[in-house]
């Protein structure tokens, strides 16, 4: 079968490793040909395209980034968009497409699969946002790195007596700020799931300090809300850029800073902020996600020649599983509740949140 494959949206560490897997598991089980489409949805639309084969995936399992590159195009803004993916596909004679991406991506995939081209999706974003799969690859690395991060940034701290603030990505949703949070011994925890009351979490700063702690650490997902935005009446979260991208979004930032300055103004600590951003989508993937992302691809190519479309891998407990992509792109997973919780049982003070929200 001659398979065509393409990484969209943000890159994420186990791309390569995904590709690698579907060429290996297609190459030598079902003897497949494959074509790289290059730079996520805009390889389709404008026909660039690499051969896949052992060759090229050869050396590339360590490798962060993605050897096909990617961009956030959407053919669907266009009118003759997914017409023009159709017609490529054609040209090349592809039977199947594996799209690799987070929900973006995936929702392309869903339309093109509703046009009748057979597509089989695989589930990738360092948020973990995604539903329909317990976990996405590339989440495990994004936490190790924000997590050696926030050790590093404890032992400055404390030597200068500041409270630190380390900003994470996370743009809906806080799975990396709970995980490196909680993985890394932060004082305060902030998600987008949990709109957060500056002033509390000053007064519980302000309360460490007075039972003689010197210094503190929070840990801020980038889309995590103050209930009322000093910067802003709506209570929003803090974006760096209005413009949007194809798929609607603003470029979220700033919240770290924005807190530093607050946190400074309320308890009169010296505050210091660290923005992590894209240091935690590069570089090798773990072990972890090496192993997840390698069955994804597995998973994939095996569901291609199930003859499926318009499903997506996903890991369901220990398992690798079909799932609708419909039940991938029906809500943005949010961070579980038992987290937040095991968050709040640790940390000292009561909630953050105005009105705390019960679970
Ligand atoms: O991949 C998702 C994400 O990491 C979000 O957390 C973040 O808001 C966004 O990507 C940043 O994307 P870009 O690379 O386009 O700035």
């Amino acid at each position: 079968m001659k398979v065509g494959m393409l990484t969209g949206g943000g890159d994420c560490p186990g791309l390569n490793a995904v590709i690698r897997a579907v060429v290996r598991k297609g190459c030598f089980h079902y003897q497949d040909e494959f074509l790289g489409f290059m730079e996520g949805w805009r390889g389709l639309v404008e026909d660039k395209s690499m051969v896949l084969d052992l060759e090229s995936v050869s050396g590339i399992l360590p490798q962060g980034g993605t050897i096909l590159r990617t961009s956030r195009t959407n053919p669907a803004k266009k009118s003759d968009g997914l017409d023009k993916c159709i017609a490529t596909l054609k040209s090349h004679g592809i039977q199947a497409l594996i799209a690799i991406g987070g929900d973006d991506t995936l929702s392309v995939a869903q339309k093109l699969h509703e046009k009748g081209v057979k597509v089989v999706g695989v589930p990738k974003t360092i948020d973990n946002d995604l539903a329909g799969t317990d976990y996405t690859f590339g989440f495990d690395t994004a936490v190790n790195v924000a997590t050696a991060a926030i050790d590093r940034v404890h032992t400055t701290a404390e030597a200068h007596n500041r409270v630190m603030v380390v900003e994470v990505m996370g743009r809906d949703s806080g799975w990396i700020a709970m995980y490196s949070g909680i993985g890394g011994g932060a004082d305060v925890i902030l998600v987008p799931e949990v709109p957060f009351d500056i002033d509390k979490v000053a007064e519980r700063i302000q309360a460490r300090h007075s039972r003689g702690r010197y210094f503190s650490i929070v840990v801020a997902a980038e889309g995590a809300k103050f209930s009322s935005n000093p910067e802003s009446s709506h209570g929003d979260a803090v974006v760096s850029d209005l413009g949007r991208d194809e798929f609607g979004h603003v470029r979220l930032g700033g919240i770290g800073n924005l807190l530093a300055r607050e946190i400074e103004k309320r308890t009169g600590f010296e505050t210091r902020a660290v923005v992590l951003g894209h240091i935690q989508r590069g570089g090798t993937p773990t072990a972890f996600d090496r192993v997840l992302a390698t069955r994804y691809g597995i998973g994939a190519i095996d569901m291609v020649h199930r003859n499926e479309s318009g499903t997506m891998a996903a890991l369901r407990g220990n398992k690798i599983v079909s799932v609708p992509l419909t039940e991938a792109l029906a809500k943005n997973r949010k961070v579980d509740p038992e987290m937040i919780e095991v968050s709040r049982s640790i940390l000292e003070g009561g909630p953050v949140d105005k009105h705390p929200v019960a679970h």
